[in-house]
């Protein structure tokens, strides 16, 4: 039988419950979202006008509106945390880098959208939420020489056999001619099983738009020694987002065994060894039988309160 008293108890208990559940849900809601420093100082290439705001609008309303609802409006989805209104400080206080970062990355239930939309129309999201903010200056982000437009910068990957090196040539469209691009930051991958495996340092390229990169001698390729390699600006602002892919002939030729081939991983049944089936029915049965063994106890803990108890007795 219940009494007054273990209900009030009982009660107690759940509000304390309550209390420190609802305090862990806003530590986490209240926890600041760091942007890395170099992430937070990106800056868009292009300037924001009325038609880059038009686009943006659009594409805020395909992609975001959804959530965060119609800027200065308020009217944004009740999630925890909750997505901020475009239009609010909390949002425009965000740098124009730390804007494409949080929208690229994701956080939560915010999704990322780094495969959804491109940069540039990230920036064009960015250029009309920015439109309802009055203080908000754009600051640019510095061009590469007068006349280079970024769409027309083209990497040219290839081995270089006198040095044997890696060699990225950069060259970038001028007034209908090729001119090499100097000083140009890049990154080399190697693609691996399992994302990208970074190849020597970055590297810059020299006044001939050329840069080197040591390859190591015992990176394995496929069976036939093939390398996929990707080269890519550090900094895409400047340089734009080109990026090559190519296959090089110069990896260590490695035979990796098909998945359903005899001697792979156990990844079916009849491989299995058998002590490794045994180890794994022992230890789930064992689980049952503690779980079982658990409730039981319970029962009984249970029935020798309900023998014991003082309000039964008494009648
Ligand atoms: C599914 C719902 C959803 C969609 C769609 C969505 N967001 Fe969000 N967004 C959120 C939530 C929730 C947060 C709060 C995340 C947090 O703080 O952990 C958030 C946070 C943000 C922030 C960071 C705000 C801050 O505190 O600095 C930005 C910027 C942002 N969203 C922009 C966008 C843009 C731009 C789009 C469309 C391209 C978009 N969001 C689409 C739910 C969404």
């Amino acid at each position: 039988m219940l009494t007054r008293k273990m209900i009030d108890k009982l009660m107690k208990r759940i509000y304390l419950l309550l209390f420190v559940l609802s305090s862990c849900a806003l530590a986490v809601s209240a926890q600041e979202w760091i942007v890395p420093a170099e992430n937070g100082a990106k800056l868009s290439t292009f300037a924001f006008t009325d038609s880059t705001r038009t686009a943006g609008g659009n594409l805020f309303n395909l992609n975001c509106k959804s959530c965060h609802g119609d800027p200065g409006k308020n009217n944004a989805v009740k999630l925890v945390p909750p997505p901020p209104d475009p239009a609010s400080l909390q949002m425009q206080k965000n740098s124009d880098g730390a804007f494409f970062y949080k929208v690229s990355v994701g956080r939560g239930l915010m999704p990322s959208f780094k495969n959804t939309l491109s940069a540039t129309d990230t920036w064009k999201i960015i250029s009309y939420l920015r439109g309802f903010n009055d203080k908000y200056v754009q600051v640019l982000a510095k061009q590469l020489a007068p006349g280079i437009s970024l769409e027309q910068v083209t990497l040219l990957l290839t081995w270089n056999k006198e040095k044997k090196q890696v060699q990225v040539a950069v060259s970038s469209l001028k007034e209908g001619t090729r001119q090499p691009v100097a000083g140009a930051e890049l990154k080399l991958f190697a693609q691996r099983y399992f994302g990208n495996l970074q190849v020597d340092e970055a590297r810059a390229t020299d006044s001939q738009g050329v840069a080197l990169f040591n390859f190591p001698a015992t990176l394995p390729g496929d069976s036939t020694g093939m390398v996929q390699l990707l080269v890519k600006p550090t900094d895409e602002t400047a340089f734009g987002e080109t990026k090559t892919l190519a296959a090089l002939e110069i990896g260590v030729p490695t035979y990796r065994p098909p998945l359903n081939e005899h001697r792979a991983l156990w990844n079916v049944n009849q491989k299995t060894p058998i002590w490794l089936l045994l180890t794994y029915v022992f230890s789930v049965l064992t689980v049952w039988a503690l779980i079982v063994y658990v409730m039981l106890q319970l029962r009984l803990l249970f029935k020798s309160g309900e023998e014991n108890d003082p309000d039964k007795q008494n009648i």
